[in-house]
């Protein structure tokens, strides 16, 4: 019988906490769910002790999951523990996560303790989260740079603590498949109670072989395979979940594993990240890019239309890919949407389904089709409800490529009562001019860090995707915005950013 393979996705916590990729407690909220119907087995849901805002997604992400453990990063310190505690307790099964490094560049440079003070912290410290908690993970930070015999008796020390998975990081991206395979099998052959806790690995991607190293130590006896969806993390991210997975799943003699991922959810789980956090994924990206299942060269058409195996290893349905692009359009009634989204296989609430069928009404106004991939926009672009002090009520861009740029834009305020604010300005293009007349009008202190366009299906009536990052000191927001029109688009994103960020930061 195949060996049971642990998936524990980290997206909410390193994937998170890497540059431009932040979430807020809605959409933390809405992936932790998404990451339970693709039936991750371990969701690490933040680093509790970090910031109120982390300790109360971690904490809303526990209460709300029901199939899936909870997990909250902590360092070696009681009070980390005291937090991840505070923040998971109520999940159906928690998990606290303590870390500490073992390496010698990090013991002496980043610690200043001796290996010695480290072996006694660890132990202690797994101890401490185990009188809370019977899950415990302890992750020896840089494990692949420390010295071997020390990290062995790390992990032996506090498997007598305790701790129920030990953590195998690659924190810096420097081992290679064969190393690493070594290296997994030489923590299972000499730590002496190794078969009493599961052996997890964790791979980041600095040598772009995050993925092959995760394989490499399942093949060696890791039980636990720790990564992100789109590999979103730290530097060069981390080892992709979409990736391990299919590669298990459509090699298995070579892996002989199980692993319980629902796969027809990866490609949802994929777009819900890339647009939550702005962050699109490459076309020739592994699994989930968009030319992944395309066949563009005649040899290649003809050989999938002759049999698809000739060039297809993998069938685009098996991560939800659906091919069977149905169109619906301004004629298509309210059973033929709601049938199309059970078909894709979206579950909303009645609340949803009308918002939802409104917004397609609106779309299908101005497009003629609407196809599969604009539904699938339109719910990512429902979702996350925070207050909007800002509303875009109007806006006229005058441009043209021998005169100055200029918008003006009105939009209404929320507060005690509502209020129209209107401003004009020139900008070095329509986008800027428009972007500057909002700025204008919310008057508030940030820098535009990014902007991006995409279109969604082709044609001239495509929806166009707007993203916008926008920072406020060490905080960066995202914005989306989502029209046929691509003026309205941008200007919606930028707009969504700055309500985003007066939310997060207006006390409570
Ligand atoms: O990369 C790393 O070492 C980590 C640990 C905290 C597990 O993210
Ligand atoms: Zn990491």
């Amino acid at each position: 019988m195949s060996r049971r393979i642990y998936i524990f996705d980290t997206t909410l916590r390193d994937g998170e906490q890497s540059p431009g990729c932040s979430m807020n407690l809605q959409e933390k909220l809405q992936v932790a769910r998404q990451l339970e119907r693709l039936k991750v087995d371990v969701i690490e849901a933040g680093f509790a002790v970090s910031s109120p805002g982390d300790f109360q997604s971690v904490k809303s992400i526990a209460e709300s999951v029901k199939n899936s453990t909870v997990a909250s990063l902590s360092r070696a310190l009681p009070q980390d523990i005291d937090k991840s505690w505070e923040a998971v307790k109520n999940a159906v099964s928690p998990r606290i996560h303590v870390f500490l490094a073992t390496s010698p560049i990090h013991m002496q440079y980043k610690l200043r303790m001796s290996p010695e003070e480290v072996l006694e912290r660890a132990k202690k410290m797994v101890a401490y989260a185990k009188q809370y908690c019977s899950d415990i993970e302890f992750s020896a930070e840089d494990a692949t740079r420390s010295q071997p015999e020390f990290l062995y008796r790390v992990f032996e020390a506090v498997i007598d603590a305790g701790a129920t998975v030990i953590n195998v990081p690659d924190t810096v991206g420097y081992t290679t498949p064969d190393e690493f395979y070594e290296l997994i099998k030489n923590i299972r052959e000499n730590v002496s109670n190794s078969d009493k806790a599961k052996i997890a690995v964790h791979c980041h991607n600095d040598l772009g072989l995050a993925v092959a190293n995760t394989l490499a130590a399942a093949r060696a006896g890791a039980t636990q395979l720790e990564c992100t969806i789109n590999g979103i993390g730290e530097r060069a991210g981390n080892a992709a979940l979409e990736e391990i997975v299919m590669a298990i799943k459509t090699r298995p003699q070579q892996f002989d594993l199980d692993v319980q991922i629902d796969t027809t959810q990866i490609l949802r789980t994929s777009k819900l990240i890339s647009s939550i956090t702005g962050s699109p994924v490459q076309p020739n990206k592994a699994i989930v890019g968009s030319n992944a299942f395309a066949h563009e060269s005649g040899i290649h058409q003809h050989g999938v239309l002759a049999e698809k195996s000739t060039y297809e290893i993998m069938t685009p349905e098996s991560i939800g890919l659906s091919k069977n692009n149905m169109v619906l359009g301004k004629h298509s009634g309210r059973h033929a949407f709601e049938d199309r989204l059970v078909e894709l296989g979206y579950n909303l609430t009645k609340k949803e389904l009308d918002e939802t069928f409104i917004r397609f009404k609106a779309l299908a106004d101005k497009k003629k089709v609407v196809q599969d991939a604009d539904l699938e926009v339109l719910l990512q672009h429902k979702s996350v409800e925070i207050p909007e002090m800002y509303k875009l009520d109007r806006f006229v861009i005058n441009t043209g490529n021998t005169i100055t740029a200029t918008a003006s834009v009105r939009l209404i305020k929320q507060s005690e009562e509502e209020m129209l604010i209107e401003e004009v300005s020139t900008g070095d293009g329509p986008i800027d001019a428009a972007f500057k007349a909002v700025e204008k009008a919310v008057g508030a202190n940030f820098t535009l860090e990014d902007y991006t366009i995409r279109s969604v299906t082709e044609g001239l009536d495509a929806l166009g995707e707007a993203y916008v990052k926008i920072r406020s000191g060490a905080r960066v927001y995202t914005g989306k915005g989502v029209s046929t029109d691509v003026f309205e688009a941008s200007v919606l994103s930028y707009v969504n950013a700055i309500n985003k960020m007066i939310y997060e930061e207006t006390p409570v």
